[in-house]
């Protein structure tokens, strides 16, 4: 599979077999991963493989976990129920829409390493910290779009920051070092071919979203 087709047939996959995944093909993702562009040569930027069974299925609990508390911020209760049931029925939801996580193979965690930050609160902080967290951005896509061009799916996911302290304890973070991105990673039940209804819908077309020489100058 080529670059262009990698990259028209990735889709976030959230259903997982436990085949497992080979070392070549892990070592190969970071690899590619670690060639994508970094602000200055900076490569503030590491990656965490997770294949050890017990850490996996606490990262598996914790991402469900997470998921359950973004739902529950995020989709309106049913209609007369309370708080107690919005929050039961979120937890229901993330555990059945995340069902396979437990048995997934392995998980990536895009780190953001600062190592060029001046670290003295200048006003280039912010600056660079932007310019680290696009390129942990980039290496993760890389990752992404080469795991499909191997048959392996992906989903960049931040349900981990809702439970933020417990996954910097299970990573081992020292304090310096974010992690704004993971992913599991393993072979998928079946890859989506194109997106949820829910989302088909909401999908803006690429012509309203490419403007000529200003703003202001939608293709559509
Ligand atoms: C920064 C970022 C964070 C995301 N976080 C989550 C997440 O926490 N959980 C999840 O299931 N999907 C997450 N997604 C996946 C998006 O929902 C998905 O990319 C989007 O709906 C488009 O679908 P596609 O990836 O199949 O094109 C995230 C995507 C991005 C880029």
């Amino acid at each position: 599979m080529d670059a262009i087709d990698a990259i028209r047939k990735r889709r976030s996959v959230r259903r997982f077999t436990d085949k497992p995944v080979s070392d070549a093909d892990i070592e190969e993702l970071c690899r590619l991963g670690l060639l994508a562009p970094t602000d200055s040569m900076s490569q503030a930027w590491s990656i965490i493989v997770v294949r050890d069974a017990k850490k996996r299925a606490a990262f598996a609990d914790l991402i469900v976990r997470g998921g359950a508390r973004y739902f529950e911020m995020m989709r309106p209760p049913a209609e007369g129920a309370s708080p107690e049931e919005h929050r039961k029925a979120c937890e229901e939801y993330a555990a059945t829409v995340m069902e396979t996580y437990p048995k997934v193979p392995a998980w990536l965690v895009g780190l953001r390493v600062p190592r060029t930050s001046p670290g003295d609160g200048s006003a280039y902080e912010p600056v660079i910290r932007d310019a680290n967290m696009i390129s942990v951005g980039f290496m993760f896509e890389n990752m992404m779009v080469a795991a499909r061009a191997k048959g392996l799916g992906t989903v960049a996911t931040v349900f981990h920051l809702l439970v933020e302290d417990e996954f910097r304890a299970l990573m081992e973070l020292p304090d310096h070092v974010e992690a704004p991105v993971v992913s599991p990673l393993g072979y998928p039940e079946e890859f989506p071919t194109s997106l949820p209804p829910a989302l088909k819908k909401i999908k803006r077309h690429w012509t309203t979203l490419v403007h000529d020489d200003a703003w202001g100058n939608p293709r559509g």
